[in-house]
């Protein structure tokens, strides 16, 4: 029996796709990536951060640390206690961080134009505070990195950077798209070209951009946003030798992405190429080496648990870490599960099945990753273009209506009125909610010839699913796993996703949709600014003014994408938005201390109820959301009167709190 076991679990394997003990661990290095000594350091669990240890700088050489590490294990008898451990690691290495040196940003300017764009005194001043931040957030890396690249884990890069802020002390891929949206608003051009050309001298080195600027990150990456990084420079600087000179970097990170991580689907008897997170290493991510060890232990072979290595690894490459999107039980497992869940709501308790052992992200297509790539298509179309290269242009010319076709007939859902993920094991769309899946609206990969047509079914579709109901902005899902990419945590980069996709369509009915999700999202960041001078990495949806939390490690705060996203909104809306809606009078509107409406005006008691009443609005929503089923059509829209939309504005007003809607 359990022979027979065995071989079917190495058929499953076999199908799953390949023997991963081929593979090539996550980096070479035998401190930081793979090897007995970070086995041993990291299961001790020294740090409350599995990330702080491989963030430490080598003393002495790898080689002469390995001696060392022998030598404690041979006293030891090869059972070291903790303290014989961390006693090895401060004698033998840097406290983290050791690779920088204060920097100030040489191009910082204190009044930067974008600020005379907002109107209102509070807002403004917040703005330049935010601008102020950056002289926080620039990290220079010592000359002593670049002499000694061995003695660390980061990765060298010539120019300065700003970093996200708080435990992630390196550049990150996708997040430096916000990082640099904010820094051209900032007028801080340098800085933003420098981090451009740091990201072309790695694509140059290692052949494509790591999810963040760490040895150990060298066999991942993250949404691939380096092309539309060249285009918000080159349109705000239009320097063609620029591109000219990098063009053929941009050519190789589109073709890694193309050659690693795209697939072929047959659908309705056609083939299509679309992309998905993938990855191609063994072992568990070196950062966070203890948890997914204690993860793995859910399994029994080692096949098994590499597989849910590389479904941890391709998940973080989503930058979606970690996320029920990336969960299969069953696919239809799921909905009985979802069932329960629907009875368990009742009573308020939400959570849904599964857990990290059901990642399955590599079997999972998703809507913002091909949305991105067809971008990225037309980007490259574009540039090749304007620098004559006709061939090029040709090739994605056709690269980039392979992926608009694509993108239409499998990932757009028709009775949905929405792009949804689709899943390799089931063959079908995931309906779920989640802001990435009005991505193509934003990279402009849906056909504009036919635009009314498709905003207005998103539009719809977001009727439906209640994202308005939500008082600090919109969830990432409506599922509570305890994650961080879930219900009830709102990131910026989603919210600026959905805001900049609706409001590029310049079709009024979205554009008011678009201001009403900025509006909310600017003043719940301003209320946690106001009551902590922080910007957060993530928000709560669910609370006017709160904060994030779940996940592997605690809150953070700085925060690169949180900074550039908030400029961007002031930037585009500053000329109409308030940090709060005045009472009836002018009287508020002049003296402008009046803000957070619900919670200023009317106490505690009104919050509270104010939050219950998201709650309950939210679990109502899920509700009639949950009983929709993948692929079956809806009927004339029953369902849907029932719930007819319910602005978060008016609910607001059923508890007393005066909050004229925006539009
Ligand atoms: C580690 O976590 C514990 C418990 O959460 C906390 O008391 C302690 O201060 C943390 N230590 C560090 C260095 O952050
Ligand atoms: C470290 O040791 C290995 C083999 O033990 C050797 O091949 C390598 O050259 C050494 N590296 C350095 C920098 O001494
Ligand atoms: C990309 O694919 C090639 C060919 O399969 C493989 O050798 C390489 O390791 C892959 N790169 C990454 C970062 O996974
Ligand atoms: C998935 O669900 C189907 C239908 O209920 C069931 O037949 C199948 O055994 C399930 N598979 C697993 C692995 O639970
Ligand atoms: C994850 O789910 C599996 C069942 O799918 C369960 O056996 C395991 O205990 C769960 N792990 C955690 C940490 O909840």
């Amino acid at each position: 029996m359990y022979k027979l076991w065995c071989v079917f679990g190495a058929m499953l394997a076999v199908a799953a796709g390949m023997d991963r003990s081929k593979l090539p661990p996550t980096c070479d290095s035998l401190i930081y990536c793979h090897g007995p000594l970070l086995d041993t350091v990291q299961m001790a669990g020294l740090y409350n951060d599995s990330k702080t240890f491989v963030d430490m700088k080598l003393k002495l050489s790898a080689n002469i640390t390995m001696e060392h590490f022998k030598e404690m294990m041979a006293r030891t008898g090869s059972h070291p206690t903790k303290a014989d451990i961390q006693e090895f690691v401060n004698q033998n290495f840097d406290p983290e961080g050791s690779e920088f040196e204060e920097w100030r940003p040489t191009d910082w300017k204190d009044n930067p134009a974008f600020l005379q764009r907002i109107k209102d005194p509070l807002l403004h001043q917040w703005a330049s505070e935010l601008n102020r931040l950056w002289l926080q957030l620039g990290r220079k890396m010592k000359e002593d990195v670049k002499q000694n690249q061995d003695l660390y884990s980061i990765i060298y890069v010539d120019n300065p950077v700003i970093v996200p802020g708080g435990r992630f002390r390196e550049f990150y891929y996708w997040d430096s798209y916000w990082i640099i949206k904010g820094l051209l608003l900032s007028e801080m051009r340098s800085t933003a070209k420098g981090m451009v050309s740091n990201f072309m001298n790695i694509v140059e080195r290692i052949g494509f951009i790591p999810n963040g600027g760490r040895i150990y990150y060298a066999m991942r990456s993250q949404p691939p946003l380096l092309i539309p990084m060249v285009q918000i420079i080159m349109e705000d600087m239009d320097d063609e030798e620029f591109l000219r000179q990098h063009i053929h970097t941009l050519d190789r990170e589109f073709d890694f992405w193309m050659t690693n991580h795209t697939v072929e689907i047959d659908h309705e008897g056609h083939r299509y190429t679309l992309a998905r997170y993938y990855d191609q290493s063994q072992g568990p991510r070196p950062e966070s080496y203890k948890e997914d060890i204690d993860c793995a232990k859910h399994f029994d072979t080692n096949d098994k648990k590499e597989e849910l290595y590389a479904e941890l690894k391709a998940a973080a490459e989503s930058g979606w870490d970690f996320s029920s999107r990336w969960f299969i039980l069953n696919d239809t497992n799921k909905e009985v599960q979802r069932q329960i869940n629907e009875l368990l709501m009742l009573t308020g308790y939400r959570q849904v099945g599964g857990n990290l052992t059901n990642l399955k992200t590599r079997s999972i297509i998703p809507v913002d990753l091909n949305a991105i790539m067809c971008w990225n298509a037309q980007l490259l179309r574009d540039f090749h273009t304007r620098l004559g290269n006709i061939d090029k242009a040709e090739y994605y010319r056709n690269v980039h209506a392979r992926f608009m076709e694509a993108i239409e007939k499998v990932l757009w859902h028709e009775d949905v009125g929405v792009w949804l993920d689709y899943s390799l094991e089931s063959r079908r769309r995931r309906d779920y909610f989640y802001p990435s899946n009005v991505s193509p609206l934003w990279t402009g990969c849906y056909d504009v010839a036919r635009k009314e047509y498709y905003v207005n079914r998103v539009i719809n579709y977001l009727d439906k699913v209640k994202v308005d109901i939500f008082d600090g902005g919109i969830p990432t899902t409506f599922e509570h796993s305890g994650e961080q990419w879930d219900y009830p945590n709102a990131w910026p980069p989603l919210q600026y996703i959905v805001v900049m996709g609706l409001a590029n369509t310049g079709l009024p009915e979205a554009m008011r949709y678009a201001n009403e999700i900025a509006t909310k999202w600017v003043r719940s960041n301003f209320e946690v600014w106001k009551q902590k001078t922080a910007m957060l990495e993530k928000y709560d949806a669910t609370i006017f003014g709160g904060f994030g939390g779940g996940g592997e490690y605690v809150v953070q705060t700085g925060f690169g994408w949180t900074n550039g996203v908030i400029m961007a909104m002031l930037n585009r809306y500053g000329d109409a938005l308030s940090a709060a809606d005045a009472f009836g009078t002018g009287a508020a509107e002049s003296s402008g201390a009046v803000y957070g409406a619900h919670v200023g005006a009317s106490g505690v008691a009104t919050a509270v109820l104010v939050v219950l009443a998201s709650v309950a609005a939210g679990a109502l929503g899920l509700m009639v959301y949950r009983k929709r089923k993948d692929y079956i059509r809806v009927s004339g829209g029953e369902d849907y009167k029932l719930l007819s939309r319910r602005p978060y504005t008016e609910l607001r007003s059923l508890n007393g709190a005066s909050n004229p809607r925006q539009r």
